[in-house]
């Protein structure tokens, strides 16, 4: 018994010695622009509390960033449910091709949210007036993170990124930061 509050004595001093190390923040640096272009969206209907279900899938697309460049394969997609209030969750998963003489293929994974005042996300949801939502009025945030057996961009496997993005068109825009 005096051996098990010693030990629990001991575990709460590494505890309280952890909280007063000093951890670095983390950094944020540009390194990647995306433009994925989008099939219309299809309706799976609602889910539970009058959640609306919709699935989106990618034509192709363009991505430029810091250590490559190259296209979106076709068949990727975005499951994506939104609430209500009409705040989107995005969840997407597709296939990036590098522009190399032999492309490499890296999976990019994005999860993230689309959120925004009321006004400004039925105007996203109505394709007539979605176009002209400045996007500084809704706040759409993806995490990323990237996957490739190919040794040559290796260094994305154990990279994460956060976006911020934009509705145009057929398309969605963002741009990615590096988490240092
Ligand atoms: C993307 O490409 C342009 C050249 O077309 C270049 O100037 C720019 O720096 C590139 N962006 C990134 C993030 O590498
Ligand atoms: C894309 O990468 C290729 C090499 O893989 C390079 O020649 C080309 O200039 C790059 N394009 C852009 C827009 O950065
Ligand atoms: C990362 O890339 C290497 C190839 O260079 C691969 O062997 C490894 O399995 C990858 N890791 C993950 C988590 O995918």
């Amino acid at each position: 018994m005096v051996r098990l509050f010693a030990a629990l004595a001991t575990s709460v001093a590494l505890v309280n010695a952890a909280t007063e190390v000093k951890l670095p923040v983390p950094t944020l640096t540009k390194d990647f622009h995306l433009e994925c272009d989008l099939n219309p969206k299809l309706s799976l209907g609602s889910g539970p509390g009058d959640t609306l279900w919709n699935w989106i899938s990618f034509t192709g697309g363009t991505w430029n960033a810091t250590w490559g460049n190259g296209t979106i394969e076709l068949g990727g997609h975005d499951y994506q449910y939104v609430l209500p209030a009409l705040a989107a969750k995005l969840d997407t998963r597709y296939l990036l091709k590098t522009a190399d003489k032999t492309p490499a293929y890296i999976q990019i994974k994005t999860d993230g949210w689309r959120t925004g005042p009321p006004d400004v996300l039925q105007a996203l949801n109505d394709p007539l007036r979605a176009d002209d939502v400045d996007p500084s009025t809704y706040k759409f945030r993806l995490y990323i993170n990237m996957n490739t057996g190919d040794p040559r961009y290796n260094h994305v496997n154990t990279t994460m990124w956060v976006a911020s993005g934009m509705r145009k068109g057929a398309k969605v825009i963002y741009d990615a930061y590096r988490l240092g």
